[in-house]
C-alpha cells in the first residue's frame, strides 16, 4: 500500500523514525518534508543519526508568517498527493506542517492518521493548539499517546478511530538510548559532570516573542548557581538578539542546537531540566530527571502527577522553590503511563487490520 508521511519540524523527525521503519517492511512510504525546519542542526542531522530515509520530496517552504507558511505547505502537499495518490496520509504532532498535511489530505478525501492525537492545552492563542484540534477533527485514525489524550478527544465527541497506543517518543528513546550512550561525547566535550549542571530549552512563541517574558526567563537562568547549558533554538536566538538580551558574566552557556543522542545524554545527566518543549518534558520524565516547565500549563499532565514535572511558569520564586524541592525529593516517574515503547508496532498492526484488503497494492 502507498502511504504518504508529511513532516517538517525537528520533533517530527524523531517521532517518525521508528514508525517509518515499521511501515517500510510492507509498504511504500512517500516521505514529504515541508522544509519548515531547514538548518542542518534542526533537520539533516536527525535524518543521518536516526537513519531515516531521504525525503522523496522537499517543499522547501522555509520560514514565513503563520498563515503564509501553512498555505505554502498546503499547496505543495496537495500537488504531491495528487500525483502520488496514497491510500493514507500520516502526520505527527501539532506543527504547521501537521495541519497543512492534514488539510491537503482531507480536501482530497484521503484518510489521515494523526500520531500524537488528543493533546490539549486549551489555549487557543497557541498555534500548536489550533493545529492539533483541527488535525484531530479531520483524522480517521487518532493514535493517542496516553489515556488522558483519549479522554480529551471524548470531550470533543471524537471516539471513532481512537487508539491509545502509547507514546512514539518513548519508543524512540528506548530504541536509541544505548547507542546514544555509546556514541555521544557531549559531556566531556563541554566538561560536564552528572548532576552538576542545568539543561535549558526555550522556543515557544509565547516565551520568545515577548521581550518581557524572555527577559524574565533569562533573569531566572542568570540567578542559578551551576552551569546552565542552553542549546538555543533559532527562534530564540533571533529574539535574544532583537531584544538585546545580554548574558555576559553569568553561568549560562549558549550552544547551537544539538543532535538527538547528545540531547538524550544532556537530559539524562542534568540536575534539573528547565524547558517549554513538549518533547523535552516527556524525555526528562522517561529518564527520571526532574523537570521544570517554563509555562503556565502543560499538555502532558501525567508528568506532573508523578511529581517529576513542576509547571512553574516563569516566576523566579516558583522556579527556585521547585529546584530546591527537587534537591531533596527525587521524582519517581512511571513511564508506563506512556505505554511500553511499542507504539510504532501497535500503529502498524491497527493499520494492517483496517486495510487488510488493499494492503498489498
Ligand atoms: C515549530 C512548531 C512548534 C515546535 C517547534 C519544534 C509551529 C507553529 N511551531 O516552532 O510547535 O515545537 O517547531 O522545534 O509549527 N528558523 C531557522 N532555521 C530553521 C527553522 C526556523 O532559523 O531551520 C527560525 C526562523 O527565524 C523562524 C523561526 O526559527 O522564523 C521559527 O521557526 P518555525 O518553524 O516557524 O517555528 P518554531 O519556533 O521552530
Ligand atoms: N532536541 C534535540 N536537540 C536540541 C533540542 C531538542 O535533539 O538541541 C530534541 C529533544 O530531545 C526532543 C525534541 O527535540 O526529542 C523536542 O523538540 P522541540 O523541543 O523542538 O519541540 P516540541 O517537542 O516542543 O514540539
Amino acid at each position: 500500500m502507498k502511504i504518504a508521511t508529511i513532516v517538517g519540524a525537528r520533533p517530527q523527525f524523531i517521532k517518525l523514525a521508528l514508525l517509518s521503519r515499521e511501515l517500510r517492511k510492507e509498504h511504500r512510504e512517500i516521505l514529504i518534508h515541508t522544509g519548515q525546519h531547514y538548518d542542518d542542526n534542526l533537520s539533516g542531522v536527525f535524518f543521518k543519526e536516526l537513519r531515516i530515509p531521504r525525503p522523496d520530496y522537499n517543499l522547501n517552504v522555509l520560514s514565513h508568517k503563520q498563515g503564509e507558511q501553512t498555505a505554502l505547505m498546503l499547496e505543495g502537499a496537495e500537488r504531491i498527493l495528487l500525483k502520488e495518490k496514497p491510500k493514507l496520509v500520516i502526520v505527527y504532532g501539532d506543527t504547521n506542517s501537521t495541519l497543512a498535511g492534514a488539510l491537503a489530505a482531507a480536501k482530497l478525501s484521503i484518510p489521515i492518521a494523526h500520531i500524537e492525537a488528543g493533546l490539549r492545552s486549551y489555549r487557543k492563542d497557541m498555534p500548536e493548539e489550533i493545529n492539533r484540534v483541527l488535525t484531530d477533527h479531520l483524522s480517521t485514525f487518532l493514535f493517542c499517546p496516553t489515556q488522558n489524550a483519549v479522554r480529551n478527544l471524548k470531550k470533543e465527541r471524537i471516539t471513532n478511530g481512537v487508539y491509545n497506543v502509547g507514546d512514539i517518543m518513548y519508543d524512540a528513546l528506548l530504541f536509541y538510548f544505548r547507542e546514544a550512550k555509546r556514541k555521544s561525547k557531549i559531556l566531556p566535550e563541554l566538561g560536564l559532570y552528572k548532576n552538576a549542571y542545568f539543561l535549558v530549552t526555550v522556543h515557544r512563541a509565547e516565551n520568545t516573542n515577548s521581550a518581557g517574558r524572555l527577559k524574565k526567563i533569562i533573569d531566572i537562568l542568570v540567578s542559578l548557581n551551576k552551569p546552565v547549558i542552553f542549546p538555543v533554538h533559532p527562534r530564540t536566538k533571533k529574539y535574544l538578539k532583537k531584544f538585546n538580551i545580554n548574558i555576559h558574566g553569568s553561568k549560562i552557556r549558549l550552544i547551537e542546537p544539538v543532535n538527538y543522542f547528545d540531547m538524550l545524554m544532556l537530559q539524562a545527566n542534568a540536575m534539573v531540566v528547565l524547558t517549554d518543549s513538549g518533547g523535552v518534558q516527556k524525555e526528562a520524565y522517561f529518564l527520571n530527571t526532574p523537570c521544570i516547565t517554563l509555562r503556565e500549563e502543560t499538555e502532558w499532565s501525567e508528568t506532573v502527577k508523578g511529581k517529576g514535572n513542576n509547571v512553574a511558569g516563569i516566576d523566579k520564586i516558583n522556579v527556585i522553590r521547585a529546584i530546591q524541592k527537587f534537591s531533596y525529593i527525587r521524582p519517581k516517574n512511571n513511564p508506563m503511563l506512556f505505554g511500553n515503547g511499542n507504539a510504532a508496532k501497535k500503529i502498524f498492526k491497527i493499520l494492517r487490520h483496517h486495510y487488510k484488503r488493499s494492503w498489498i497494492c
